[in-house]
Parts: structure tokens; sequence; C-alpha cells
């Protein structure tokens, strides 16, 4: 089952690179609910690619979540892979699906990836709502991982000290923070969100972790970023939805896309 996962990504890399009329690109970019329109500030668009018409990708179940491959040239002559839109483990069609979109980057020659996403706030210094968080580590709650056998894989650095350097260097006020992963598709329990800071955690979300654990296996250097959209379930008071959560990444996309600029400007 494994293998034929890799394969398949080698077949989507292949179609492509066809499609995009490359051999290879500088940096993929996976964005999250609301990080839509953040991509526009990346770079000039050289082609789009529907997810429909890759091998073993599928158009996302989710509003907002988008559903294709941009294709960027950034004003320093880099090409980037925008994947707006990704699956996520609660729709129910296996891990491999939720990491085949990292695979296939890897597999295409790239060698940093950007994982952003939306999540809740833990704590004081992650919870304002419409900040992005660098991410230093995660916690793997979702019950899957995406690696199956006897391969032990490395996971002391997944998000890069010397990324989250060169963001800094870019929004030295930038705050960094423990993503913790469900499955969802439900947001937690205020219990839940109690547990969460316990054991450590600053944001909270459905997605990242499982790409990350993926990209690390294909020895991709990894950044991530969250937006944090809404403080954790009983937090402030108030009930989450889902609507919300893209409202405010609507809102802030603008700011996002011209940090990831620089970023990938600066690789
Ligand atoms: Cl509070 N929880 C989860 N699991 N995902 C989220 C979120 C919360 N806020 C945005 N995404």
């Amino acid at each position: 089952m494994t293998k034929d996962a890799y394969s398949l990504a080698e077949e989507a890399a292949a179609a492509l690179r066809s499609a995009a009329g490359l051999d290879t690109f500088d940096v993929a970019l996976v964005m999250g609910s609301g990080w839509v329109p953040a991509a526009d500030a990346i770079g000039e668009t050289v082609r789009e690619i529907p997810f429909t018409g890759l091998p073993g990708f599928r158009a996302p179940a989710v509003a907002g979540h988008g559903g294709k491959i941009r294709v960027v040239r950034t004003s320093s002559g880099r090409h980037a892979l925008i994947f707006l839109g990704r699956t996520h483990l609660y729709e129910g069609l296996g891990v491999d699906a939720v990491v085949h979109g990292v695979r296939t980057a890897a597999a295409a020659g790239v060698r940093t990836l950007v994982l952003t996403n939306a999540a809740g706030g833990l704590r004081p210094e992650t919870q304002n709502v419409g900040d992005p968080v660098l991410i230093s580590d995660h916690i793997n709650l979702t019950g899957d991982n995406p690696i199956t056998g006897t391969t032990f894989i490395d996971l002391t650095e997944v998000y890069s000290r010397r990324l989250r350097a060169l963001v800094r260097e870019i929004e030295p006020s930038l705050a960094e923070g423990v993503y913790v992963a469900f499955r969802g598709p439900t947001y937690e329990t205020p219990a839940e969100i109690r547990m969460l800071r316990t054991l450590g955690g600053d944001m909270v979300g459905m997605s990242t972790v499982l790409e990350g654990i993926a990209a690390r296996e294909a020895g991709l250097e990894v950044l991530g970023i969250s937006l944090v959209t809404n403080p954790g379930a009983g937090l402030s008071g108030e009930p989450l939805n889902h609507e919300e959560v893209l409202e405010v990444g609507r809102a802030t996309a603008a700011r996002m896309g011209v940090l990831l600029a620089k970023v990938v400007d600066r690789l």
C-alpha cells in the first residue's frame, strides 16, 4: 500500500512537470483555509492545474479549501508550487491522500515546504485573532501516521530552525508555538482544550502534522505557520464556526501573502 502511494506521487510529479512546462521547482506552499488570497502576493501565475487533472488528487470537499496547484514565478525568478487546498484526514480518504501533495512536491524536485493552516489559539500569546504564529514543533493526536513499516524517521526538528530564524528577520515580533492536531472534523470540547494546554500545546487544528512527517521522510526542509482564527473552545465564551474561521483568513490574507513572498525570495 505504501509503495503504491510513493509511485502515485512520482506519476503525479511527472504530470505536474509536464503541465507546468518546468523540470523542477524551488519551493512548495500548502495554503490552509483562508490563506488562498495570500497566494496572489507571492508572484505571477504561470499556470493553474486543477487537482482533478493529476493522478491521486481529489477536489477537496470543504468550501473554502480550493482545489488546484498554482505555479508561480516570484520577482526573483524562483518557481513555487502553491497548493490551493489540501485533503484533511477527517474527509476519510486515508493518510496517503492527506500527504499526497507533499510527496508529489518532493518527487517534483522541491526541497523546501511551507505548510500553513488556520488554528485555534490556546495561550494568551497565541490567541490574537488574525496573527500568524510560527510552528516550532507539533503534537500529533490524529491517531495516524503517513509512514508504515520500519523506517524510523527522526522528528527532532520537523519545523526548520533555520527557516524560523529567516522569518524572524522579516517579522521579529512573530510568536512561536507548538501546534496540536486532532483528526476533526469536530472542534474540541472545552475539557480537551484544557488538556491541550496542560500538554504544552499553543495552537490546535486538523492539518499540517501528517504533511510535516511525510515531508521529513522525504528530506524536505519545512516551515510551518498557523494563522490564529479564534481562541480554542471555551476560552472566549463564544461557540466556534467554520465561516468565522474562513472570514478571519480572508481579512488577513494580504499580510500573510506579503510575509510569504519575502520568505520565498530569501530561501
Ligand atoms: Cl479551535 N480547533 C481545531 N481543531 N481546528 C481549528 C480550530 C480549533 N480553529 C481553527 N481551526
